[in-house]
């Protein structure tokens, strides 16, 4: 197992220890009842869109402002990605739980919703699967940039869309949705800033 493994395996093993002495704590302190559950979704989903938007966002950041602290992130995006989807998991462990024990969540959730929520997932999957496997030949490097973007923008219009409706529709959830919509904002300089980068330099001299 190489360097890099390791650390990935650390950090997914940290996060899912880390996640269950938090889960423990709360179902001791709350008790095991819906709030509870409802409270430790809520509280994966925040720490999931955090991570999320840092590892999808700081390569843009990165490209306008260079400096430690950007740097540092942008060399652990993997690590952040992965620790996205192990507390991902735990968000879908406790839906789960919510829907075999409480309140029949998936029962009650609009098909549209499940579709685009499941879709994540296997999206999220597909991207942990291949961080293990970059630079082997699992796929072609074209092939992996391509399920990565596509992955990044499924899984941000999903945390988009929750965001969205929290701020416009129960007036709160203001931070993280600002913090999602940033990811985008930047996203998009970047995107123009590199296409002016790679213009041809036109002659002057006419
Ligand atoms: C089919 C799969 C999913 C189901 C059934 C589901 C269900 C839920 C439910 C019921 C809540 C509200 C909990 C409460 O307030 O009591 C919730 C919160 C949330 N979920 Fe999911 N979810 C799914 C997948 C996802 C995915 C894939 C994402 C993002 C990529 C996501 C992001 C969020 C966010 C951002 C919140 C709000 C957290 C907050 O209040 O800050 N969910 N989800």
């Amino acid at each position: 197992m190489n360097k890099l493994i390791r650390q990935y395996w650390r950090v997914i093993l940290g996060v899912a220890l880390g996640t269950t002495a938090f889960t423990v704590m709360q179902m001791q302190l709350h008790g095991s009842n819906e709030e509870s559950i409802r409270f430790l979704i809520r509280w994966t989903a925040k720490m999931s869109v955090v991570c999320f938007s840092l590892a999808f966002g700081i390569s843009s950041v990165f490209h306008f402002f260079k400096n430690d602290l950007t740097a540092w992130i942008f060399n652990y995006r993997p690590h952040l990605g992965l620790a996205f989807a192990v507390f991902h998991t735990f968000h879908l462990v406790f839906l789960v739980i919510l829907q075999t024990h409480i309140h029949p969540v998936f029962t009650l959730a609009k098909t549209s919703s499940l579709i685009g929520g499941g879709i994540a997932y296997g999206l999220m999957y597909l991207m942990v699967i291949t961080t293990f496997y970059k630079g082997k030949t699992m796929m072609r490097p074209g092939t992996w940039r391509i399920l990565h973007l596509i992955g990044g923008y499924w899984i941000w219009a999903v945390f988009f869309r929750s965001y969205f409706k929290q701020v416009f529709l129960q007036d709160k959830g203001y931070l993280l949705f600002i913090l999602i919509s940033l990811v985008l904002v930047f996203r998009i300089l970047r995107f123009f800033f590199r296409e002016k980068d790679t213009m041809p330099v036109s002659d002057s001299s006419h």
